[in-house]
């Protein structure tokens, strides 16, 4: 159980509409938040990012909190998602790793045989922990400001905070290779090449990360979302096999982590019921995977832009919450386009019993920030 403090516990989120939502419930109005909010679309944050290497940014409790909010602040978004890195526990436990702009994760060696596999060293809990502190701080010091800020078109409440990790594939998909790549052939080959390895290497990686998750919900996220990013470079029957077993071992690092929610029933009267901290699963170019990946055990899916929110809602079985999925590229086509297409996503998106507006993968670099402001306000106007 959480403890009291905990937005979710202290009844500051959980009646939020992003909670709500992520429950299965449909609020009055659609919850919308983004993903990379934060980061190089705003200016306020290429203000302060000047002289900070990426990954000292995430290790800096004062900059990470700053910069996870000023989206928040910007948009009146429902939620904020805490500004970190996939590959930041990678870091805590020694690996050699570094952020390039413009390229993403580099490494100082790929780990794609066994040999590399059994250099990753045995994760001690209670270094990590220790090593975990700024996240832990950062998240503390932002969940103090957010308790404070209501979302846009609501009177009062708090905004959540959404913690998140990358899936062990997707962290295996950069390790093995060294760095970023098209195809993640380096870890495609290794599942193949030597099971008995690639199984350790997700082991390794799901505990890891596990861990990384548990840290921020503990600290003070009311969501938790892993992001597979390029499991859709898998066949249905690879993910099932050789990805999906690790992801479920991630989330079991958060899965006992609950709050009790009141119920009231109009009469004055309440009930209280005890829930787990709702989990989000997104990856990119997913669509023949979106049942799989709610199967490991998670609350939304998050649907990426080329599969339509309809024919999504369908393939999980038409009872799941999803989380999607305007094409990030129409963020620079003229407003009537855009809005028509939010409204196309929104009129989609009631197939399912509750949405999350989001877009279909990241902000783009280049998005005017004051268009996304404008989605907001659309998204709460139209309502449910
Ligand atoms: O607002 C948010 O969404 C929160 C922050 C966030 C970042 N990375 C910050 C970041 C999140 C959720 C991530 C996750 C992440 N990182 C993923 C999964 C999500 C996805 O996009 O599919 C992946 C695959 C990574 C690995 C990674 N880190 C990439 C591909 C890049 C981009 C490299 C580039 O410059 O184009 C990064 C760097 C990164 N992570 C930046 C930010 C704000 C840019 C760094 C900068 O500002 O210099």
């Amino acid at each position: 159980m959480l403890d009291t403090t905990h937005p979710l516990q202290a009844g500051l989120t959980a009646d939020s509409r992003l909670v709500r939502a992520y429950g299965g419930e449909r609020p009055e109005t659609t919850p919308v938040w983004f993903m990379r909010q934060a980061g190089r679309s705003l200016p306020e944050y290429r203000e302060l990012r000047v002289g900070t290497r990426m990954l000292d940014a995430c290790l800096d409790p004062e900059m990470a909190a700053e910069i996870t909010l000023q989206p928040v602040r910007r948009h009146g978004v429902d939620a904020g998602i805490f500004f970190s890195d996939i590959v930041v526990p990678l870091k805590l436990v020694g690996v050699d790793v570094s952020i390039e702009p413009g390229r993403g994760p580099v490494f100082a060696r790929g780990y794609a045989d066994a040999e590399g596999v059994a250099e990753l060293t045995a994760i001690d809990p209670a270094l990590l922990d220790e090593r975990a502190a700024p996240i832990a701080e950062a998240v503390r010091r932002t969940v103090a400001e957010l308790n404070e800020t209501a979302p846009s078109g609501a009177e009062s409440g708090a905004t959540p905070l959404i913690g998140f990790a990358g899936a062990p594939f997707t962290l295996a998909a950069y390790l093995a290779e060294g760095g970023p790549s098209k195809d993640h052939l380096a870890a495609r080959t290794l599942m193949h090449a030597d099971p008995g390895a690639w199984r350790a290497l997700m082991d390794w990686t799901a505990e890891l990360t596990g861990r990384f998750l548990r840290t921020q919900v503990l600290a003070g996220t009311s969501a938790a979302q892993l992001f597979d990013s390029w499991a859709g470079a898998l066949s249905l029957a690879d993910y099932e096999r050789h990805v999906a077993p690790a992801s479920a071992k991630a989330l079991s690092f958060v899965h006992d982590l609950s709050y009790e929610r009141r119920l009231g029933d109009g009469s004055g009267s309440s009930t209280t019921v005890t829930r787990s901290v709702p989990v989000v699963h997104f990856g990119v170019g997913t669509g023949e995977l979106l049942g799989a990946m709610h199967d490991i055990g998670v609350d939304t899916v998050g649907v990426d832009y080329r599969i339509p929110l309809d024919v999504a809602a369908e393939r999980v079985g038409g009872d799941v919450p999803l989380q999607g999925n305007l094409d990030p590229a129409l963020l620079a086509a003229p407003w009537p386009v855009l809005a028509d297409a939010v409204r196309d996503v929104l009129r989609r998106g009631r197939s399912a019993p509750a949405h999350v507006f989001n877009l279909g993968h990241g902000v783009p670099p280049e998005t005017d920030p004051t268009v996304l402001t404008r989605v907001v306000e659309l998204v709460h106007e139209a309502g449910a």
